[in-house]
């Protein structure tokens, strides 16, 4: 943060960019690191994936480190990401599963088609992907995105390795807080972090904009 003018920082700072970031969530980063040595070592494809939990734990940050590792050089032209309520029609979808089908660019082993916030997809949206989901070739690997698992078909579900993301437990958010602070100009005493990660119950993305709001409200920018 040296030098001026001081950029002005927002949430989009914070996102992690490689699983080693991705904190507090054990169980659904060691999956994915298990998968990924499958993927690096040549011997998988890796599965579909499903991603849940509440808002704000991790689940599109831990999608795109997950792509980015996975498809290392091959990730510019391999990784797509669809927030769902873009590609809501049936048409584009329709499009989607198509392409899917073909081999990807470049020579990669496979391609990964990230469907964010799934929840904003019609049953039928999500009647068409699953067709997509057993593709030929295995050239596309579909990780979704969603809060709620209830309203999802099981046969979707299944078609899925499934990842639960969970609130985080306070020591873990603790360091998410520490680290996310060494990143900006702020002092905070650890009464006001103590006070952050009780408030953010959990849930990370929470405590970074508590972090946001009490460091930037005691800090003129100079
Ligand atoms: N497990 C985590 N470790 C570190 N930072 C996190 C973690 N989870 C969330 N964050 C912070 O919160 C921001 C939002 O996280 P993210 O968008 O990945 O949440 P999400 O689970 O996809 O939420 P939603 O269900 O609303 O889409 C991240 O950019 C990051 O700053
Ligand atoms: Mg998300």
């Amino acid at each position: 943060m040296a030098g001026s003018p001081r950029r002005r920082l927002s949430m989009e700072d914070f996102r992690p960019t490689t699983l080693d970031e991705v904190v507090g969530q054990p169980v659904a980063v060691a999956r994915l690191r298990r998968i990924l040595a499958g993927a690096r070592n040549g011997t998988v494809v890796p599965p579909h994936l499903l991603l849940h939990g509440p808002p704000g734990t991790g689940k599109t940050a831990a999608a795109r480190a997950f792509g980015r590792e996975a498809l290392g050089e091959n990730y510019e032209a391999n990784f797509s990401e669809l927030k769902a309520f873009d590609d809501r029609d049936h048409a584009s979808l329709q499009r989607i599963v198509v392409a899917s089908r073909s081999p990807p660019p470049g020579g990669a082993p496979f391609r990964i088609i990230f469907f964010d916030e799934l929840e904003a997809l019609s049953p039928d949206a999500l009647n068409d992907l699953r067709p997509a989901m057993e593709g030929e070739g295995g050239w596309s690997v579909f990780v979704l995105a969603c809060n709620e698992l209830g309203g999802l078909a099981r046969a979707l579900q299944s078609r899925c390795t499934v990842l639960e993301f969970t609130p985080v437990a306070p020591d873990d958010l603790r360091r998410i807080v520490t680290l996310a602070l060494a990143r900006t100009p702020f002092r905070l005493d650890a009464e006001t972090i103590d006070s952050i990660v009780e408030r953010a119950k959990g849930i990370p993305r929470e405590a970074i904009k508590l972090l946001l709001e009490e460091g930037g409200s005691r800090t003129v920018a100079g």
